[in-house]
C-alpha cells in the first residue's frame, strides 16, 4: 500500500486548512466564492501574488483563499508573523510553488523537508562557504563579473541605447554565482540571447507557478504540453549541471568553492558526505536561488534610483566619498556603502523578490493566542504586505524612502517586521552573499552612470514565484560626459508603487 504519511507521521502532500485550522471559519475569505472554484473572480492565474496583496488590503492581516477545493490561510501581520518565527513551535513547510519545485531541486537545501537527513549535512557542510573569509574570497570575482557588465553598460551608453536592466542583472547574477561557486562560466555577457541555463529555470519556475492555479486531477489535461516541456527543461538544467560537476571531477580541484565543498568535504562530526545525487540537486538550487532573486533585487533597485534623482545623488555622493577613484574597490569597502545599502533593503521592502514563505506548526498550538493549529497546519507569509503594515511602516507605506533603514529606524521597529530572507534556520544562506553582490554592483553604476528612466515607464512586475519588474529599460549615461540624444526622462515623479 502506498505510504499517506510522512516520516514524521503527517498527511503526505497538499495540507488544505480545513484538516489543521479548527477556528478557520473566523478567518475571512474574499467575497464570491464559487462551488468546487473556490475565490476565482478576478484572480489571474498570471499575478497569484499580486492578487493576495489585494485581498490582504480588504481582508486584514490574516486571510484565506481557495483554489479549486484546496484552501489556503495568508498571514502578514506584524504581531502574527513575529508569533510564527518562533521555532521551538513552528519550520518551513515545504509546500506549494516550494514543492511543486521537488522534481527539479529534490533534497537540495531549499527544497529539502526539514525531517531530510540530507539538509543537515548540506547545510553544515555548505554553511563554511558562506562565511566572511569566504566571501572575502569571491570578491574580486564578483567584480570581475561586474566589469562584464560595465563593458557592456558603456557601450550601450556611448551608442545611446537602452539597457534591458532584468535581462543584463540576470546575466551578471547568474555569472557571478557560477563562477564564485562552481568555477564556470556560462558567457552571459557574449551572448544576445539568455543562456539555456536561464531559458530551462524560467520554465520550470513558470511551471511551478502555475501547477497551483489548476486543480490537481485536472493537471495531466490540462498542462500536458506544458508538463512535458517542463520535463524537457530539467532535464536540460540536469546535463547543464552534470557537465560543470565533470569538468570539475576530470580537471582536480578547484579554489575551495561550493563546489569543492560539495564534492569533497565530510562533515565535521559524523564524516558523512553528499552523494552524487544530492550535489546534483544542490548545484541546480544554489545555481537558480542564489542569482534569480538577486538579479530582481537589483532591477527593482535601479528602477527606484532612476525615479528618485535624490535618492540616486545622495548614493552617489556616498559612493564617490568612500571609495574615491579607486579603480577597484575592495572587500571592506562595500559593506561602508551604507546608504546604498539602505537603498537596496528598501527596494527589497517593496519588493522582496521572494515573496512569500511557508511556515507549520510542530505540534498543536495557537497563533497569537487567537487562531488555534494543529500539528502541521500552516500558512503563508506575504511579505510584501507584511513590509506595507501600516501599524508598523505608518500611512505612507508605498513611498520608497531608504531612510526608514537608517540604525534608529531600525531599532525602533519590532523584531521580524522585515523578512525578505525569510526566517529561522531555514532562512537565507546566501544572504550575506546576495547583499554584498547587489550593494558592491550598485555602487559601481552609481559612480559610473546617470540613470535615466524610460518615459511613460509604469512598474509592472512580473510573478514567477520571485518577482522581477518587467520591461525595465534603462538609460545609462556616462558621468562627466555629454548627454546622447534621448527622448525626455520621467525621473522623479514615481507615484506609490503598487501596479
Ligand atoms: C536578494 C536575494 C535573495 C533573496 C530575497 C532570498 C530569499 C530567500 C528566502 C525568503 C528564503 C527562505 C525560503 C523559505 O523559507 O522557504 C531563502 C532560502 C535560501 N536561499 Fe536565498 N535569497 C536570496 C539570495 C540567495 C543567494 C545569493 C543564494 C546562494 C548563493 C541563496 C540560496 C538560498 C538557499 C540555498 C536557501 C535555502 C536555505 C535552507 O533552507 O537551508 N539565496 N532565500
Amino acid at each position: 500500500m502506498a505510504e499517506t504519511t510522512t516520516r514524521t507521521g503527517l498527511p503526505k502532500g497538499f495540507r488544505s486548512a480545513e484538516q489543521g485550522w479548527p477556528g478557520l471559519h473566523r478567518i475571512p475569505h474574499p467575497p464570491y466564492r464559487l462551488p468546487l472554484l473556490g475565490d476565482i473572480v478576478g484572480a489571474s492565474r498570471h499575478t497569484p501574488l499580486q492578487d493576495s496583496l489585494k485581498y490582504a488590503d480588504t481582508l486584514g492581516p490574516i486571510f484565506r483563499r481557495n483554489a479549486f477545493g484546496k484552501e489556503f490561510v495568508f498571514t502578514w501581520g506584524t504581531g502574527l508573523v513575529a508569533d510564527l518565527a518562533d521555532e521551538s513551535r513552528f519550520a518551513k513547510h515545504v509546500g506549494l510553488g516550494v514543492a511543486n519545485l521537488r522534481p527539479v531541486a529534490g533534497d537540495g537545501l531549499f527544497t529539502a523537508y526539514n525531517h531530510e537527513p540530507n539538509w543537515q549535512l548540506a547545510h553544515d557542510v555548505l554553511a563554511p562557504g558562506f562565511s566572511r573569509e569566504a566571501m572575502a574570497g569571491y570578491h574580486p570575482m564578483m567584480l570581475a563579473v561586474a566589469e562584464r557588465l560595465t563593458e557592456h553598460w558603456d557601450r550601450a551608453a556611448a551608442g545611446g541605447r537602452p539597457v534591458d536592466v532584468p535581462g543584463d542583472m540576470t546575466k551578471l547574477t547568474l555569472e557571478t554565482i557560477a563562477r564564485t561557486g562552481f568555477g564556470h562560466d556560462f558567457g552571459s555577457f557574449e551572448r544576445v540571447r539568455p543562456h539555456p541555463f536561464v531559458t530551462a529555470m524560467i520554465g520550470t519556475l513558470t511551471y511551478a507557478q502555475r501547477l497551483n492555479s489548476v486543480p490537481a486531477p485536472l493537471t495531466p489535461l490540462l498542462l500536458r504540453r506544458a508538463s512535458r516541456r517542463n520535463a524537457a527543461d530539467i532535464a536540460h538544467l540536469n546535463r547543464i549541471v552534470d557537465e560543470v560537476v565533470r569538468v570539475r571531477r576530470a580537471g582536480g580541484r578547484g579554489d575551495g568553492d561550493l563546489l569543492d565543498r560539495m564534492l569533497e568535504t565530510a562533515h565535521p562530526e559524523t564524516g558523512e558526505r553528499l552523494s552524487a545525487e544530492n550535489v546534483r540537486r544542490q548545484v541546480i538550487t544554489f545555481l537558480v536561488a542564489g542569482h534569480e532573486t538577486t538579479s530582481g533585487a537589483l532591477s527593482f533597485a535601479l528602477h527606484y534610483l532612476s525615479r528618485e534623482p535624490g535618492v540616486a545623488a545622495r548614493a552617489r555622493a556616498e559612493v564617490d566619498r568612500v571609495w574615491g577613484d579607486t579603480p577597484a574597490p575592495g572587500y571592506e569597502q562595500v559593506a561602508k556603502l551604507r546608504y546604498v545599502r539602505r537603498v537596496l533593503d528598501e527596494s527589497l521592502r517593496l519588493w522582496p523578490t521572494a515573496p512569500a514563505y511557508a511556515r507549520e506548526a510542530t505540534r498543536d498550538t495557537v497563533l497569537a493566542d487567537e487562531h488555534p493549529m494543529r500539528r502541521g497546519a500552516w500558512t503563508l507569509v506575504l511579505t510584501p504586505m507584511l513590509h506595507r503594515d501600516p501599524e508598523v511602516w505608518g500611512a505612507e507605506a508605498e513611498r520608497f524612502d531608504p531612510d526608514r533603514f537608517d540604525a534608529q529606524a531600525v531599532r525602533s521597529r519590532p523584531p521580524h517586521a522585515f523578512k525578505p530572507f525569510g526566517t529561522g534556520a531555514r532562512a537565507c544562506i546566501g544572504r550575506q552573499f546576495a547583499l554584498h553582490e547587489a550593494t558592491l554592483v550598485l555602487g559601481l553604476l552609481l559612480r559610473r552612470y546617470e540613470l535615466r528612466a524610460e518615459p511613460g515607464y509604469r512598474l509592472r512586475v512580473t510573478e514567477r514565484l520571485t518577482l522581477m519588474p518587467e520591461g525595465l529599460r534603462l538609460w545609462p549615461e556616462r558621468r562627466g560626459t555629454a548627454r546622447p540624444a534621448m527622448p525626455e526622462s520621467t525621473g522623479g515623479d514615481e507615484k506609490p508603487t503598487r501596479p
